[in-house]
């Protein structure tokens, strides 16, 4: 492997970090405390906040110490020891405190220059803040967390292309999804008290199959990642698949997560096209409501996982039939230069039949030697909250 992917990959250990540090703040399954929202008004104060985070850090430790078979704390053991300490010890304890601490600083920090980069944009001229968004997080480890919202951003997008007629019924057959992502404490709203789990791939085909794009038995879905967690993660479902194994997905709703009508009824209908609903097998936290879903194993065996640096990688040159008529990659080239993005984009261009479509949440530069040209742009509002909505840019190959 080369050294620029050693690096890129390299990277992944500080997301692992970033996602414990989501668990220290949100999770509800080590520590009794309220949970520390963003918005310390709610709970008192900035005083009050930083005794909340105090404590959690010490419940946390004492999770890592004691995990049994909660295999969030099981991952947030394995990062502390692989950085050298060994937490069933008094001082392996309060090394794993400061190390926490510090990570909760830098996290801190690193959120604060990303509002700071954003506002500073803010006043100048259409298309600025979008560009700066769209390569914000280039020098930040590389986060694996995931939840609905990008889901229903990209279902949104293929009804108005659908509608539009740029995409005719049945006719998508390769999809291929880059960065599907591990919801280890769900991004949007936190929660830590269900299997960690994936919800794009099977957002994605759950989409194609109700808007008709697709037809069921005719559709394989290929993800593309670079982190082993997530592709060991699909596999190991793949195989509990082909014994006859559903995969179930958990989703989480905050009552007062001020959500738009549109979210609520996509959240509602998740996975109708691929599985049934269920019941929840953990009672979530008071005040959320959850849907259970249980995909079908048939629809979980029609994935394939390849592990993939779509930076510096691309599936070698693909058969015609071969090639993807819809490629979707949200919350991922975030992570990269425009350099890098624009490598990027001349892998998927490869991989994509002409008119076949990348579907982004990413504004990128377009380049005269790449055959991919945005061609249009959907937005998704996911709350009354200011700025809590995604613009997913359509890209065409010519
Ligand atoms: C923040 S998650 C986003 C997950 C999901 N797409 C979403 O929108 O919620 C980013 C995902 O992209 C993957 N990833 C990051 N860089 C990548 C690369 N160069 N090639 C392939 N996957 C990458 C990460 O491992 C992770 O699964």
């Amino acid at each position: 492997m080369s050294r620029r992917n050693l690096e890129i990959r390299a990277r992944l250990e500080r997301g692992d970090e970033d996602s414990i540090i989501n668990l220290l703040l949100f999770g509800t399954t080590f520590t009794k405390r309220p949970r520390a929202l963003n918005d310390s008004a709610k709970i008192g104060g900035p005083q009050r906040a930083a005794e909340i985070v105090r404590g959690r850090i010490a419940d946390l430790v004492a999770g890592i110490v004691s995990p049994g078979s909660n295999e969030r704390l099981l991952f947030a053991r394995e990062v502390v020891e692989r950085r050298g300490m060994d937490p069933t010890t008094p001082s392996g304890k309060e090394q794993a405190r400061i190390y926490l601490l510090g990570l909760m600083t830098r996290v801190a920090g690193e959120v604060d220059g990303y509002v700071r980069a954003i506002q500073s944009v803010r006043s100048t001229r259409g298309g600025a803040e979008f560009a700066v968004r769209s390569s914000l997080y280039r020098t930040r480890g590389l986060s694996s967390d995931t939840s609905i919202r990008p889901d229903f951003a990209i279902d949104q997008a293929l009804e108005a292309i659908r509608s539009m007629g740029m995409l005719d019924a049945g006719s998508v057959r390769r999809v291929g999804v880059i960065g599907p992502g591990l919801d280890f404490t769900d991004k949007a709203e936190g929660h830590d008290f269900y299997p960690q789990q994936t919800t794009q791939p099977f957002s994605v085909i759950n989409s194609l199959l109700r808007l008709r794009l697709a037809k069921a038995g005719d559709l394989r879905l290929t993800t593309f990642d670079l982190s082993p967690r997530v592709n060991l993660h699909l596999q190991a479902a793949r195989r509990r698949a082909s014994a006859g194994g559903a995969y179930v997905v958990v989703l989480p709703r905050d009552r007062d997560g001020r959500w738009q009508p549109d979210l609520s009824r996509f959240w509602k209908a998740f996975g109708g096209s691929i599985g049934e609903e269920t019941t929840a097998a953990q009672s979530p936290p008071r005040g959320v409501d959850v849907r259970v879903v249980r995909v079908r194993p048939d629809v979980v065996s029609s994935i394939e996982v390849r592990d993939l640096n779509v930076v510096l990688e691309r599936l070698a040159p693909l058969a015609d039939e071969e090639r993807f008529d819809l490629i979707i990659a949200t919350n991922i080239l975030v992570y990269y230069d425009v350099f890098e993005q624009s490598l990027a984009l001349a892998n998927v261009a490869s991989m994509l039949r002409p008119g076949g479509f990348l579907l982004s949440n990413n504004v990128l530069v377009e380049l005269p030697t790449t055959p991919l040209h945005a061609i249009g742009h959907s937005r998704a509002t996911y709350s009354d909250r200011p700025d809590d909505s995604d613009d997913i840019v359509w890209y065409r190959r010519q």
